[in-house]
């Protein structure tokens, strides 16, 4: 029993310290104590615990808290009461924390889970920012620049003044308020009219609904033969098998397209045409007429992902296929990551009804509905104004930086680096041809404290032996004009050895 005291006493030490838990809770801190030493094995199953008067004796407390806090332990399975108010422990502990389940835990490795599929946690899933000096990752804004205490004034608000009703489940659309102000700003900058919009938990909750809901075994989904994968993850888990389609300096290309679909059984195709992820490409105009007109002559679905529409630089940026869409195929998604932070995980999908209705259905068996604190709070800054002022702001910003690597990537031409590239008309990335193989590269750097994408990770026909992959995608959003030159540099360097300065 001499540990078993110790233990009581440290409780009783804690005890004294915390003067308003002694008032509370005593017995059930004491009840605690006694079975954290019957999980330790300090007393074991049918030993008789010291009596009440003893233990009362050794913690300085009333004998009434110690019968409390014994009557707590019998109630909750650890001990029983003996003849003369003697108390013991149960043969049988409670199977979570007993002794003998540590003893399993012990032995065994682990339960033998039977998986109807295992994926792999995708790099980005692990990899944090910070750990990276420079962090060249593609589509990551500057989240330094985002004015978190003008947002905390509309989280406040809105924590001021709960909506009762909105905080419990239901509208699994989101917030009608969200739904109305990204509506409204939809139909004025991007020329969507007369479709329904509902609120997803990022464009990625999004893509996975839409592949559970129109997708089987057997489909198949045309993509961009470069390319987004977590898109493709979704569309793969469904059972659907994705065909590469080509694509060139002006986008995907429709005749290739066209043989695809020939073929048969397409029943999506998933588009980046803004910013096409990962080249930056804008697909022109006679294109997605084309492609448009293909999608209506085989009946197949496009999903339009415009995740960065906003950053467009040297001209409008041009009008969604979804605002021009009379046969209603287009599935319009869209997301709050570029604006805020992808850990916002505000994203939107805009479709005809019948598809958001089984959306909104699907959500509800996925998880009820996002955030509503969250969605309230952007709302609140929408309607302020808050949202476009960033949005003006971050625009001249990476334009500024757009324009700044531009010129650090002329000069290492200059200097006779084989690198290529077109001058990005918007996003918030440049598609680099180094000119020499990358494979390797991206985990150099990675110890280097740089963090980039290479081709690799972007290809469809990455299984295809002795494919020559030379680009790599360098993001210009997310750091300041001497993280760029000092990161490049690092870059440069693990390309093509030492440089002059
Ligand atoms: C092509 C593409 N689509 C969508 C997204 C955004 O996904 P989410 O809204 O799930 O953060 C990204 C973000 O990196 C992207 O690059």
């Amino acid at each position: 029993m001499k540990a078993l005291t110790l233990n009581l006493t440290l409780c009783s030490d804690s005890l004294a310290r915390n003067k308003s838990a002694v008032k509370q809770a005593k017995y059930l801190a004491i009840a605690d104590a006694l079975r954290q030493a019957i999980k330790e094995g300090q007393v074991t199953p049918t030993e008789v615990l010291p009596s009440a008067r003893k233990l009362a004796q050794q913690l300085s407390v009333n004998r009434h808290t110690i019968m409390a806090a014994l009557a707590e332990l019998v109630a909750q399975g650890w001990v029983e009461a003996k003849e003369r108010s003697a108390y013991r422990v149960v043969k049988n502990l409670p199977i979570q924390a007993s002794r003998q389940v540590n003893k399993v835990r012990q032995t065994q490795q682990s339960f033998d889970w039977k998986f109807r599929f295992k994926q792999d946690l995708p790099v980005t899933a692990k990899v944090k920012a910070s750990q990276y000096s420079y962090n060249f990752s593609g589509g990551q804004p500057d989240i330094r620049q985002f004015p978190f205490l003008e947002f905390k004034s509309h989280f406040s608000q809105v924590c001021q003044r709960p909506k009762i009703d909105d905080l419990s489940y239901g509208d699994s659309r989101g917030e009608t308020e969200l739904i109305e102000e990204i509506a409204t700003y939809l139909r004025r900058v991007r020329s969507i009219t007369d479709k329904e919009l509902m609120i997803c938990n990022g464009s990625q909750e999004a893509l996975y609904m839409i592949s559970q809901l129109l997708l089987q075994p057997g489909d198949k989904v045309a993509v961009e033969q470069l390319g987004y994968p977590p898109a493709w993850a979704a569309f793969e888990r469904s059972g659907a098998s994705l065909i590469a389609i080509k694509q060139d300096d002006r986008g995907l290309d429709p005749e290739h397209l066209a043989q695809v679909f020939a073929q048969g059984k397409v029943k999506l195709l998933y588009l980046t045409p803004l910013h096409q992820y990962p080249t930056t490409v804008s697909l022109d105009i006679t294109r997605r007429m084309q492609i448009y007109q293909l999608a209506v002559q085989y009946g197949v679905a496009i999903v339009e992902d415009d995740y960065d529409h906003e950053f467009h630089y040297d001209s409008q940026p041009i009008a969604p296929m979804a605002s021009d869409d009379p046969a209603g195929l287009v599935i319009y998604i869209s997301t709050f990551s570029k604006l805020m932070f992808g850990g916002a995980r505000i994203g939107y999908v805009v479709a005809n009804d019948e598809l958001i209705e089984q959306l909104a259905a699907y959500k509800v068996l996925m998880n009820h509905k996002s955030n509503v604190l969250v969605q309230q709070s952007v709302a609140k800054w929408m309607q302020q104004g808050g949202f476009e002022g960033h949005l003006r702001r971050m625009t001249r910003l990476y334009q500024k930086r757009r324009d700044f690597m531009v010129l650090l990537l002329q000069d290492y031409q200059s200097q006779g680096l084989p690198i290529h590239f077109e001058i990005p008309a918007g996003g918030m990335a440049i598609w680099l041809d180094t000119g020499k193989s990358v494979v390797g590269l991206k985990e150099k750097l990675m110890s280097n404290g740089v963090y980039i994408q290479t081709e690799v990770e972007f290809n469809m026909i990455k299984r295809l032996p002795n494919t020559e992959y030379r680009f790599i995608r360098l993001g210009f959003a997310a750091m300041n004009e001497l993280e760029v030159e000092q990161g490049l540099n690092i870059v440069m360097k693990a390309l093509y050895g030492v440089l002059s300065d």
